[in-house]
């Protein structure tokens, strides 16, 4: 075994986007596009020697190649230990975890997240620091830096190794430590949550379905829903994680979640329905004939969360993304604590979260997650809503109709352009910055302007500031048209135009959600000319 020293030549285009680098396989399996990434977040991490991290991915297509490379480098910069979950197979939420409880110095995630697998599918990778979250902007733009100008990897010429066998081997100086990719994660949402309570639920005969998505959260969602909490085998489906995903495209939403979202409209359909995506971070909530807007999700799981065992202390604040409906903020004033508002991507809560300013965190993305880790997480979403349905013996149904009476309606939808010219893209979202001083006190389609933007966030512990994060156009009734650029798309560009409508009378809480946003639609429309500047007629997903 020698560490060699091999020359390569920087790639183009290796910035991290809202979550690591996210790009089709082949472009992944260029000779050396992989190694000059880690070579860059190596070199970000200066000396390696004595540190631990943790490595794993959600099992896609080129996940195991990723992981015995990384391992080889890793050994060559001289890290002391790894743990990489058996199989390379480690979701997001689960990374965080380990990195936390073993006090490892960070980790790396390959995962492209609900991006579809395979061999002409996606690939990700990106690196966690020691509190277990995604590296701050500061990191990922030095390690892009250091793409642009890397001009040798370090790497053993070691075989590979075992990742089947749990147990530790060696690597040159460094040891491999494969470990049980559930039994960490599994203890923590033990304490997290009443499983007594759950476990009787099911015994009454409370029935479930949990969607894997044939990703990655389907042995999590075994082990512990169909394990620990006794729900009858076949509870989840497509619980085998698959480097392809089965050809599925494991983004849970009502779209790509269509089977689920059938079964619960059905006659016979299980009181409880949920959803993972493809790393297992991100969660889906279905009622009978309801699917869950995620942003309602994290208002009633805040009001509710006393009832569960972890969080029986009470929040501390909460923190949603710009885009993410208002309904967390109703909940956050009602228990008077703040609610904070951030730009999209979970890196941005990390520093709320380190300092104790908030519990809970939400996206309309469809992730949950609190202080308990680093990462949103899937199915910590799905235990705490089985810990309310447990606990107050009430449907998914009832408890999202009394939220709604007790604190209102906010109406929610986004709908996605995708793959969409970038160029066209770029144009529309200038000439639409370009509008936004005239707007404030303008009158369009029965609404008053209060405030038009480009949303900039200054981080209230570290003081950073982060510009262009979404044109805002707020009314003064609080409704909100919003419009911004994917920031994990990998190919052409993703024009995602958020809507939200807030609507205090019960008696108009049971409208059809597009319906119901209709006027702010054809306010979305009128200021960007999407129609004309793209040539698209129709969102390409609405959710
Ligand atoms: C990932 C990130 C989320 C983000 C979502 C959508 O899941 O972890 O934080 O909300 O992508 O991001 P995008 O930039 O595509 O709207
Ligand atoms: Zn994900």
């Amino acid at each position: 075994m020698t560490i060699q020293t091999i020359a390569t030549t920087p790639f183009a285009g290796q910035r991290p986007g809202t979550s690591g680098l996210r790009k089709k396989v082949t472009e992944f399996q260029q000779p050396g596009y992989l190694e000059n990434f880690v070579e860059a977040i190596f070199l970000t991490l200066g000396d390696c020697s004595g540190r631990t991290l943790v490595l794993g991915g959600d099992g896609r297509f080129f996940n195991r190649e990723a992981v015995q490379t990384i391992l080889r480098m890793a050994a060559a910069h001289k890290v002391a230990k790894v743990l990489v979950g058996r199989g390379g197979i480690l979701s997001t939420p689960a990374v965080s975890c380990v990195i936390r409880k073993h006090g490892a110095n960070g980790g790396i995630v390959l995962s492209a997240s609900h991006n579809p697998g395979g061999p002409d599918g996606d690939f990700g990778i990106k690196y966690n620091i020691e509190n277990g979250g995604p590296a701050p902007e500061k990191i990922t733009e030095a390690i892009f830096a250091h793409t642009l100008t890397v001009n040798a990897y370090r790497i053993s010429d070691a075989g590979p190794v075992d990742l089947d066998r749990i147990g530790t081997t060696q690597l040159e100086d460094m040891q491999v430590e494969v470990i049980d990719p559930v039994a960490d994660y599994a203890e923590l949402m033990e304490r997290l949550f009443d499983f007594d309570a759950i476990r009787a639920l099911f015994s009454k005969g409370f029935r479930m379905r949990f969607d894997g998505m044939s990703a990655v959260s389907g042995p999590y969602a075994k082990a512990i829903i169909e394990g620990m909490l006794g729900a009858p085998a076949g509870t989840v489906i497509n619980g085998e994680p698959r480097e392809d995903f089965g050809g599925h495209h494991p983004d849970p939403n009502p779209v790509n979640a269509a089977e689920l979202v059938a079964l619960m409209d059905g006659a016979d359909a299980p009181d409880f329905g949920a959803a993972s995506d493809g790393d297992g971070d991100r969660n889906m909530i279905v009622g009978r004939r309801l699917a869950v807007s995620p942003s309602d999700s994290l208002a009633i799981i805040a009001a509710n969360a006393t009832l569960a065992p972890g969080y029986r202390a009470g929040l501390t604040g909460i923190a949603r993304s710009m885009p993410t409906s208002q309904a967390a903020d109703r909940v956050a004033a009602a228990l008077g604590i703040p609610c904070y508002e951030t730009p999209t991507g979970w890196k941005y809560f990390g520093n709320l979260l380190d300092a104790g300013m908030a519990t809970l965190c939400g996206e309309e993305s469809y992730g949950t997650g609190s202080d308990h880790i680093r990462e949103k997480d899937g199915l910590w979403a799905v235990l705490f809503w089985l810990n309310l349905l447990a606990a107050t013996g009430k449907s998914v149904n009832q408890l999202v109709e009394e939220h709604w009476a007790r604190f209102g309606r906010n109406y929610y939808s986004r709908h996605d352009y995708e793959a969409v010219d970038a160029e066209a893209a770029d144009q529309m979202m200038g000439a639409l910055r370009g509008k936004l001083a005239e707007l404030p006190g303008q009158d369009l389609g029965g609404y008053t302007v209060q405030l038009a933007d480009d949303f900039v966030y200054t981080d209230p512990v570290d003081n950073s500031v982060a510009t262009r994060q979404g044109v805002r156009i707020v009314m003064t009734d609080g409704s909100r048209v919003v419009l911004r650029l994917s920031g994990t798309g990998t190919e052409g560009a993703t024009v995602r135009i958020y809507l939200e409508r807030y609507e205090a009378d019960p008696a108009r809480h049971g409208l059809d959600t597009q319906a119901a946003l209709a006027p702010l639609i054809a306010i979305a429309e009128q200021l960007s000319a999407l129609k004309a500047r793209t040539g698209r007629q129709q969102p390409s997903v609405v959710t």
